[in-house]
């Protein structure tokens, strides 16, 4: 390891090139932690690194990178280690919705998201859980959604990759209790970032409804990851709403609910 790195740690955020990932790299910045940021936009990457470097003095590090590529995790892992940076916190938030029926979609479409939001989640925490666990200190912060809390008409695919993230997260900070590890899977509700426009869903009742802004979102995520907390449901309508699904006595009723919010 390069010995100038010793004991500076750096913190992982993927998808910082823009939203939540990128509100919170600055806000991270700003609290003194040395950033690693990945995504694919490496201009976006660049413009922002040298910007919070400037302004808060702390180091950055970018990594362009499509994360739905087979054994991208390993690639960003490797890359870490090969320049000795030692990470303590790594922020699971790259991610992307696709709004249309299933048999209107493009299944090339879905693998690209389930390899993004679920295979490369799970396998980024996979590699360095073991890291952090051996060090004895770390925090993992899974960016889910309350799209986990039911099943989502309209966006199937992308609302039981969300399910998939919070059961993996939650089960997960259980096992870690006592290591000196944390996870934490963190639920916004619609957010005014790029995502919307992604996933083509601006004419949904939940985006026509109203919208989070990005910087409380990365605010509300930063206090449960360092809090250690399971799971922060982020906005109390969002949080009012995930109480309620946990409450319905009846799959279907939660369904039909469920495709009347996203129609
Ligand atoms: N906005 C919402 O309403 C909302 C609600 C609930 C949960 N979320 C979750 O919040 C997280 C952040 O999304 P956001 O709202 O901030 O959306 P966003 O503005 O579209 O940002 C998504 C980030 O993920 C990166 N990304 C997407 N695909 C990638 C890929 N294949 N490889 C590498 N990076 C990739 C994007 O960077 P590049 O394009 O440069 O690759 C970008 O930095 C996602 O997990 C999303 O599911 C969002």
């Amino acid at each position: 390891m390069n010995t100038s790195l010793k004991n500076v740690e750096f913190a992982l955020i993927t998808g910082a090139s823009n939203g939540i990932g990128m509100e919170l790299a600055g806000l991270m910045a700003r609290r003194g932690h040395n950033l690693i940021l990945v995504a694919r936009r490496a201009d976006k990457l660049q413009t922002v690194s040298k910007a919070l470097a400037a302004e808060h003095g702390v180091t950055v590090h970018t990594l362009a990178l499509d994360l739905s590529v087979p054994g991208a995790a390993q690639r960003v892992y490797d890359h870490c280690h090969g320049l000795g940076l030692s990470v303590n916190i790594l922020v699971n938030n790259a991610g992307f919705g696709d709004y249309k029926p299933v048999a209107d979609a493009d299944a090339g479409v879905y693998r690209e998201m389930l390899q993004v939001n679920v295979v490369t989640l799970t396998e980024l925490t996979c590699l360095f859980v073991k890291d952090f666990k051996r060090q004895g200190h770390g925090r993992i912060a899974n960016i889910g959604s309350t799209s986990a809390y039911q099943p989502c008409p309209g966006m199937a695919s992308y609302g039981a990759s969300k399910g998939y993230v919070m059961q993996f997260t939650e089960a997960l900070h259980v096992e870690l209790q006592g290591s000196g590890v944390t996870a934490t899977v963190i639920n916004p509700g619609m957010t005014a970032t790029g995502f919307v426009d992604r996933a083509q869903m601006g004419n949904s009742a939940l985006a026509i409804a109203g919208m989070a802004n990005a910087k409380d979102v990365a605010q509300a995520a930063y206090d449960a990851l360092m809090r250690g907390e399971m799971n922060r449901v982020v906005g109390w309508v969002n949080k009012l709403w995930a109480q309620s699904t946990m409450l319905a006595g009846s799959r279907h009723l939660l369904v039909w609910v469920s495709k009347w919010r996203l129609r």
